[in-house]
């Protein structure tokens, strides 16, 4: 998955309590409370279906006191705190960034209806059911905390173990069989509240909370902020795995923010630009330079990719004031932009053909296959569309619609293209200020609001552009890559590392369900292109040569390979192939491979789904031909039996004679 990797526990040595906070009669303690029934490997199910236990009222409807596993629910409790200052944190901030985190997890799963919704593997298949990641951030703690040594040992091992691996989805076609046996939500439920009170202990009592004034990311309490933001990730990557799901398995939260509506009219109107959706012109921006990267002394959490420093320069550029909008998305669909193969890369053709995408992922169809008439999926609700919101889409997606823009204007000397990081760096405020820190900021993040708002709800900055932080991330064309100087963190060691690989595409700014340091400046996330987040993105047009410069272009490394994955300046002299019809060494995802290669790669793709399938099939032969032996040595068995008995009878009967 993710921009966030879950951790995988790789044999390293565990740091040596330096106090244990809670011992082992403890977690005996935590046993004899519940009854652990199920907590056991129990390996597959046949089908997602067979982790439902039944007997589920009690997650259906608004949940009663005992749903909440740490912290009661309060009046607008689904908005978020400021981002933390460790520097100036007391136990007592601590104590209550934390309530607020892990009371944000509580309402977020209260959505839920029933169990259905918690074993249910996502309709891509490529991520684990929501069962995992309503345990996963809390069984985090537990082992981070172990790790730094502020705990002496775990909870639960066996949940310590099924939850601390997430997935990283490879190809959109790389189907995971979600045939996991999972515990019952009951189960996983009693051992949050049990996590709960357990990191309670360690921020009130943990030796060392000075220290991180000093020492920062040296500091072993660096591990309970770093449970805190990994927690803040899973809370808005949920968020969009629950937009995913069927209407009928969720509902909003009672303390869920408020919808930012423009368009309540249930009427269908195609939409009009400059009445529905705002005009959005393209600002032009001079040469610059910035400076990308977080100092070590910063005074936020940060991860490991956000540290380091690189210098770069931008040419001339213009770029749109605003987030593409639903409104400017919806030319793009009803003029056959998805069926239109020369406006797709290679490998966003083979995404939207698998997936058979007619339209972005969260516009619900309202009516017949062709009128081109949608509503808008929020995380929770069905709204009439919302034309000047921004177009939530994948990095495929928007790079499609820059392509069709660039055949619309006809000029592919200078094709639009997305963002690079170092330009979206360019259009942000000139100011030190990282706004997540503040109170009342004004921009779309921190839970403000329930899903987007309109593009230009909030007000513009100094250089005139519309949020650039908050509402919808922005898809850049920059790979996730380390920044010179990075540096691998000890406790958390694959966080970022398997996504220096140019397959994950940056991600930057934030939207409105990204609270802590995924709204600060520093942030740099990831995702595959393939991917879905509340993401969108602006058009930019270079005005000079070269076509592009991105963050990763010679990047030292580390590597997830063997050899650097990124591109060079040279590959971007000219625009990239997909766009021009020219030939020009670009990124693989981007290349337009050769004709004869690519039929002899869609041949290997069917056979291999052929094989796929027949391997399928003699998996259930061989299941069937199991249960049919079966069967038979039981029936012989009892024909055996019988026969015994009738011998026995008969042997009795004529001894009777
Ligand atoms: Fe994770």
């Amino acid at each position: 998955m993710m921009y966030l990797h879950c951790p995988v526990f790789r044999g390293r040595s565990i740091l040596r309590a330096c106090s244990p906070l809670l011992n082992r009669s403890a977690s005996r303690a935590f046993c004899s409370r519940h009854d652990f029934n199920s907590v056991a490997d129990q390996g597959d199910v046949d089908n997602w279906e067979d982790n439902c236990r039944g007997s589920d009222n009690w997650l259906r409807g608004p949940r009663d006191a005992d749903w909440w596993t740490g912290p009661q629910p309060f009046q607008n409790s689904a908005h978020s705190l400021p981002f933390q200052d460790l520097t100036q944190a007391s136990r007592a901030d601590m104590q209550t960034y934390f309530d607020n985190t892990w009371l944000l997890t509580d309402t977020l799963f209260a959505a839920l209806q029933g169990e259905e919704p918690f074993y249910r593997p996502p309709y891509h298949e490529l991520r684990h059911p929501l069962i995992f990641y309503y345990g996963h951030p809390a069984c985090f703690y537990i082992n981070k905390l172990r790790l730094a040594g502020l705990l002496d040992h775990g909870i639960e091992p066996y949940f310590e173990s099924i939850f601390e691996v997430g997935v990283d989805e490879m190809r959109w076609d790389d189907l995971s069989k979600n045939h996991k046996a999972w515990p019952s939500v009951k189960d996983v439920h009693a051992y949050r509240k049990e996590v709960y009170r357990t990191v309670c202990e360690v921020i009130q009592n943990a030796p060392g909370i000075e220290s991180l004034k000093t020492d920062l990311t040296k500091s072993s309490w660096w591990s309970i902020p770093m449970g805190f933001e990994h927690e803040r990730i899973h809370i808005e990557t949920s968020s969009v795995l629950m937009r995913e799901l069927p209407i009928h398995l969720v509902r909003q939260p009672e303390s869920w923010p408020s919808l930012a509506l423009s368009n309540t009219s249930s009427t269908w109107q195609p939409p009009k630009r400059g009445v529905n959706f705002p005009e959005n012109s393209q600002v032009s921006m001079e040469a610059g330079t910035v400076t990308l990267g977080r100092p070590w002394d910063e005074n936020s959490y940060g991860w490991d990719n956000e540290y380091g420093s690189k210098t770069m320069a931008t040419q001339p550029f213009t770029v749109s004031q605003m987030q593409i909008t639903n409104g400017d998305f919806y030319e793009f669909v009803a003029s056959g932009g998805y069926r239109d193969q020369s406006l797709w890369s290679a490998e966003g053709w083979g995404w939207a053909c698998f997936r058979n995408i007619r339209a972005p992922t969260f516009w619900v169809r309202d009516g017949p296959n062709g009128l081109n008439q949608y509503k808008l999926r929020t995380p929770f609700k069905e709204v009439p569309m919302q034309w000047d919101w921004p177009a939530i889409v994948n990095y495929h997606e928007a790079k499609a619609y820059c392509a069709w823009l660039t055949q619309k204007h006809g000029n592919s000397d200078a094709p639009f293209r997305i963002m690079t990081e170092a330009e979206h760096h360019r259009i942000r405020e000139d100011t030190n200020e990282d706004t997540i820190m503040t109170t009342s900021p004004a921009e779309n993040f921190n839970f403000k609001h329930g899903a987007e708002r309109s593009v230009n709800a909030g007000p513009p900055n100094s250089k005139g552009f519309y949020e650039v932080f908050g509402n919808a991330w922005e898809w850049c064309e920059d790979h996730q890559a380390p920044l010179p100087g990075f540096e691998i963190f000890p406790l958390y060691d694959d966080f970022t590392l398997p996504c220096f690989d140019g397959e994950h595409q940056l991600i930057v700014g934030g939207s409105f369900a990204s609270t802590g340091n995924q709204g600060s400046k520093f942030a740099r996330y990831q995702f595959r292109p393939h991917f879905f987040q509340h993401a969108s993105f602006r058009v930019t047009q270079p005005q000079g040569t070269p076509w592009l410069q991105t963050s990763c272009m010679e990047s030292q490394g580390p590597y997830a390979g063997a050899q650097s994955p990124y591109r060079s300046p040279e590959d971007f002299v000219s625009p990239p192939a997909d766009l021009t019809g020219t030939v020009s060494k670009s990124t693989k995802q981007e290349k337009t491979p050769d004709p004869t290669m690519k039929d002899l790669f869609a041949k290997i793709e069917r056979l291999e789904r052929v094989c796929e399938i027949q391997c399928e099939k003699i998996e259930n032969l061989e299941r069937n031909m199991a249960t049919l032996i079966q069967a038979l040595n039981a029936q012989m068995a009892m024909n055996a039996q019988l026969e015994s008995k009738k011998h026995g009878s008969t042997a009795a009967t004529r001894s009777s004679f």
